[in-house]
């Protein structure tokens, strides 16, 4: 599964008009099918670092994201919607991400419909993106006010796959939820994994949650990456001070690792409903 990268940042640095530099120099690739884990203190730049792989940010001179051989930072907005619809994110706040007014299963139809797909084709897409995430079919008529932060998040992860991109960058993507809820979401999204082969860029100031799911993880402090290697490595013998501080910190251990793809064949895709 280890693909060749589909994606590779190189030299990304940037300061907000005003303020410090809040990224320096920060270079990284992700494997296809595989799992990037950023972790950091808050401050530490990893919005900034995901927002400029995402091309809400535009890096400093110098800085390059190639997406599947695209250059992204020069490439024309026309262009770039094509892109946008393989690579996807899973926001932090379901509530604030999604809109009050209309239902998640308009909504998540709508990431379709702004790709070009009927209303109908988009609707079939929602409802079975919604079962995949094990969303029953009728909460598809509910607002998101009517779900827990638990199932509004599992609707975020079908918006996000609708499209079936390739890449998806979750930046605490769980941070909101309680912890029996997170190992379940982190779970769905291992389990998506394993299944479709899709990579992420997981960022989270918790290193227990980046553990759960990443297969490499870079550490980030003050807007540089200070250490990097696999989950492994970062959590049984971390070489920076920082790094042992950000393990202090983290609660224990999630109860489950991310499935290796021996054992998510057998496993079903639906977790119980929290
Ligand atoms: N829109 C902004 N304007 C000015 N400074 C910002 C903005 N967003 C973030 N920052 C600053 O940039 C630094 C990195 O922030 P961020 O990337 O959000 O860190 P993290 O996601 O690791 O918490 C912080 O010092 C933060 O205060
Ligand atoms: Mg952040």
């Amino acid at each position: 599964m280890n693909g060749a990268p589909i994606l590779r940042a190189e030299h990304l640095s940037l300061r907000y008009p005003g303020g410090k530099q809040a990224v320096s120099d920060v270079s990284l690739s992700i494997s296809a099918g595989t799992t990037l884990g950023i972790v950091g203190e808050s401050g530490s730049g990893k919005s900034t670092t995901a927002k400029m792989i995402l091309r809400l940010l535009k890096p400093a001179a110098g800085g390059s994201v190639v997406f599947d051989g695209v250059e992204l930072t020069s490439l024309p907005q026309r262009s770039l919607k094509r892109i946008r619809r393989r690579l996807q994110v899973i926001p932090q706040n379901p509530q604030a991400s999604f809109n009050p007014r209309m239902t998640v299963g308009a909504s998540v139809a709508f990431n379709l419909r702004v790709h070009g797909a009927t209303r109908s084709v988009a609707w079939d897409r929602a409802a079975h993106m919604l079962d995949r995430v094990g969303i029953p079919a009728a909460y598809a008529h509910r607002f998101p006010r009517e779900l827990s932060g638990g199932q509004l998040q599992r609707c975020a992860i079908a918006r996000a796959l609708i499209t079936e991109p390739e890449l998806v960058v979750c930046d605490e993507a769980v941070s909101a939820l309680d912890k029996s809820v997170q190992a379940q979401v982190l779970n769905l999204l291992a389990h998506i994994q394993a299944e479709s082969g899709i990579a992420y860029l997981f960022v989270s100031h918790d290193l227990a949650v980046v553990e759960h799911v990443a297969d490499h993880v870079l550490v980030m402090q003050h807007g540089r990456v200070v250490e990097e290697g696999t989950a492994a490595q970062i959590w049984s013998a971390p070489s920076q001070p920082y790094t042992r501080s950000l393990l202090d910190a983290a609660p224990d251990r999630l109860l489950a690792r991310k499935p290796t793809p021996s054992t998510h064949a057998a496993t079903a895709w639906k977790a119980p409903l929290d």
